[in-house]
């Protein structure tokens, strides 16, 4: 297992997720070689609730400055059953990703049949630009 995998997996068992019951995890890795941690948090107006994604990347801002960029990203989850599968980050993520990507940054997650390593930037072709 990773570092990263590892990192995510143990960020995953904090999910606050009391409304779907499925824990995500994500751990990014930057350019300037630091790891921040995220999970998913939910709120009883649901449109409110959090990614995981989303929430790792605010922190590494938050830690690194608005030049932050992204090296690699990894996503766990669970089911109610404490079991992983298939979940590739959502439209929103992506789009939240592409904005402190490079042509280099990698994306792992857990796919139909094992993980999938991909470009973040192959996650959203024409992804939105002004
Ligand atoms: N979720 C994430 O954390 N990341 C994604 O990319 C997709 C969905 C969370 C949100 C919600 O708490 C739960 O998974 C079920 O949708």
């Amino acid at each position: 297992m990773t570092d990263l995998k590892a990192a995510a997996t143990a960020t995953m068992a904090k999910a606050y997720s009391p409304y779907s019951k499925f824990k995500v995890g994500a751990a990014i890795l930057t350019e300037a070689g630091n790891i921040y941690t995220g999970c998913n948090v939910e709120n009883i107006s649901y449109g409110l609730t959090l990614c995981a994604e989303r929430n790792a990347i605010t922190a590494a801002i938050a830690a690194e400055g608005p030049e932050m960029k992204l090296t690699e990203v990894v996503i766990t989850n669970h089911n109610e059953a404490g079991e992983s599968g298939a979940c590739s980050p959502c439209g929103a993520c992506r789009q939240f990703l592409m904005e402190f990507s490079s042509p280099e940054t990698i994306v792992r997650y857990p796919g139909e049949t094992g993980e999938v390593t991909t470009k973040a930037m192959d996650l959203l072709p024409d992804s939105f630009n002004f």
